[in-house]
């Protein structure tokens, strides 16, 4: 964005990118949501991307890319290879420029770079604990269902309070990660990690003085320090405009100076790095890296391409550049922000302050009459049931991050209670519009008004490992038809 004033001298600002590629939208009717609902087991992953009008599922793997990536796509003069392909080592030279680490191992997506940090540093589940400022759904099924470890969340009191506006909900609560270490003994610890722009804590970030506050106890315990930087581009980007540390430093900079307190660094490039990849970082320690690599050629493939295909490594050369951009990643903070406000003036609650990666709406005071946890015939999961309910009277995909995001107790089968119910709206990098935006605070509007007819969701069908993927549901009591014809009557078919 373009920071300026206007001609009456009052700040604004105005977007520092151009769309020249376009997708035709269609809104289904009203009688092919409520079916596709139905076909889709009330779950909005299971729903074809053709029944959505405005896709706010993730921002994973569908941002807009830029004219560079797309003349990267072409794959000219970069000679594909099983073996040292020129763009990898292109590639190593960009990462030196924002990272002062030593090594780079590339992996297919962010769960696979996860489960490649992980089997080396929980040494195959004997370093049982990951102590953490918040979990997340992939990470924790490979820390504790594939490695049989635990993830220790150690979030700020202020974390699990949407309306508190602490301004960096993502630290991790120092004291309680010292005592914690003490407890549990820092030979049982495999890591500390960081995640940047906690997503399901609705993109919030921490401060650079909890990172340095972090890095010290990591210095006194002997502990590596790993940072999920999936979402660095809006964590740097909130740093800039709230934290003193931040302020006046340009992104890269900021990425220096965090990855110089950083052992191990690893991302989805899905997302704040516009590719469709994975990729870790390692500082120094060449034994790590020996360890991380040998398992890559295992299960990502070799060492130059890690399952990622040419062009996307070419691609991620400019994702680089986007992500550690001073400007480009202040346009979804923006509609963020624009769009929390309106939601707030008309009374509906979301988290705040806006943070990254999208809106987030508290459904457990959108819905204080559903259960959070589904018992007898009320079913239950508030934010499950309101994320259909707005893609029945909008055709807006969002996301459950909630309950039903938690998978249960694997030994007991009893539900892991979480403190968040939240319908995430994502805001893909460079895709919608403002109009789009006020549509969604409208629908969001009409069904605040109709809030009593949504209740709750019962299984039908639950996997084992993160359930809410593949998961089959029912809304209970048919008040999804109830809802359609309330709808029908008062606004038409579309
Ligand atoms: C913070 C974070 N870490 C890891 C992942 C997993 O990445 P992927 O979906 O590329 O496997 C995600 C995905 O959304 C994420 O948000």
């Amino acid at each position: 964005m373009v920071y300026l004033k206007n001609s009456e001298g009052n700040s604004f600002y105005v977007s520092d990118f151009r769309i020249r590629v376009f997708q035709k939208l269609r809104l289904p009717t009203l009688s092919e949501r409520y079916a596709v609902l139905k076909d889709s087991g009330w779950n909005t992953f299971r729903i074809p991307v053709e029944k959505v009008y405005i896709d706010m599922l993730t921002d994973s793997g569908v941002n807009a890319i830029s004219l560079e990536q797309l003349s990267d796509m072409l794959g000219l003069g970069l000679e594909d290879a099983y073996a040292g392909n020129r763009a990898y080592y292109k590639l190593i030279d960009a990462f030196k420029e924002f990272f002062p680490h030593k090594y780079l191992i590339l992996a297919h997506q962010g769960r696979a770079a996860e489960n490649l940090v992980f089997k080396a540093l929980m040494k195959n589940g004997k370093k049982p604990y990951v102590l953490t400022n918040i979990h997340f759904t992939t990470t924790r099924a490979i820390v504790e269902r594939v490695y049989g470890g635990r993830m220790i969340e150690l979030p700020v009191p202020e974390a699990f309070d949407p309306e508190n506006q602490c301004q960096f909900k993502g630290n991790i609560d120092t004291s309680k990660l010292e005592d914690e270490v003490k407890r549990l003994g820092p030979e049982n610890i495999a890591a500390v990690r960081i995640e940047y722009a906690s997503n399901l804590l609705g993109g919030q970030p921490f401060s650079m003085k909890n990172y340095y506050e972090t890095r010290e106890i990591c210095d006194k315990y002997g502990l590596p320090l790993v940072a999920d930087i999936s979402m660095a581009d809006w964590q740097i980007a909130l740093m800039k405009k709230r934290d003193p540390m931040a302020m006046g430093k340009s992104a890269s900079e900021i990425i220096y100076e965090l990855m110089e307190l950083t052992d191990v660094a690893y991302a989805s490039a899905r997302k704040g790095f516009y590719v469709r990849g994975g990729f870790i970082t390692i500082k120094g320690d060449e034994r790590l890296y020996e360890e991380v690599r040998s398992w890559q050629v295992v299960f990502e493939g070799h060492t130059s391409y890690g399952g990622m295909s040419l062009k996307e490594i070419a691609m991620l050369i400019d994702g680089l550049k986007m992500a550690f951009n001073d400007d480009l990643p202040f346009y979804e903070l923006e509609q963020i922000e624009y769009t929390v406000k309106k939601l707030d003036e008309r009374g509906i609650p979301v988290v705040k302050p806006p943070g990254g990666l999208g809106v987030h709406v508290d459904a457990r005071r959108f819905l204080p009459h559903v259960q959070l946890i589904p018992s007898g015939e009320e079913g239950g999961y508030p934010a499950g049931a309101l994320v259909c309910a707005l893609y029945l009277v909008s055709g807006i995909r969002g996301m459950e991050r909630g309950q039903l995001s938690m998978d249960r107790d694997p030994e007991t089968w009893r539900e892991i209670p979480v403190q968040l119910d939240l319908v995430r709206l994502a805001m893909p990098r460079k895709t919608y519009l403002q109009d789009h935006l006020d549509y969604l605070v409208d629908r969001l509007t009409w069904l605040l008004e109709n809030r009593d007819i949504i209740k709750g969701l019962n299984w039908i069908y639950e996997p084992p490992v993160l359930r809410f993927f593949e998961g089959i549901l029912i809304d209970q009591g048919n008040w999804g038809l109830r809802l359609l014809e309330v709808y029908r009557k008062q606004l038409g078919e579309i």
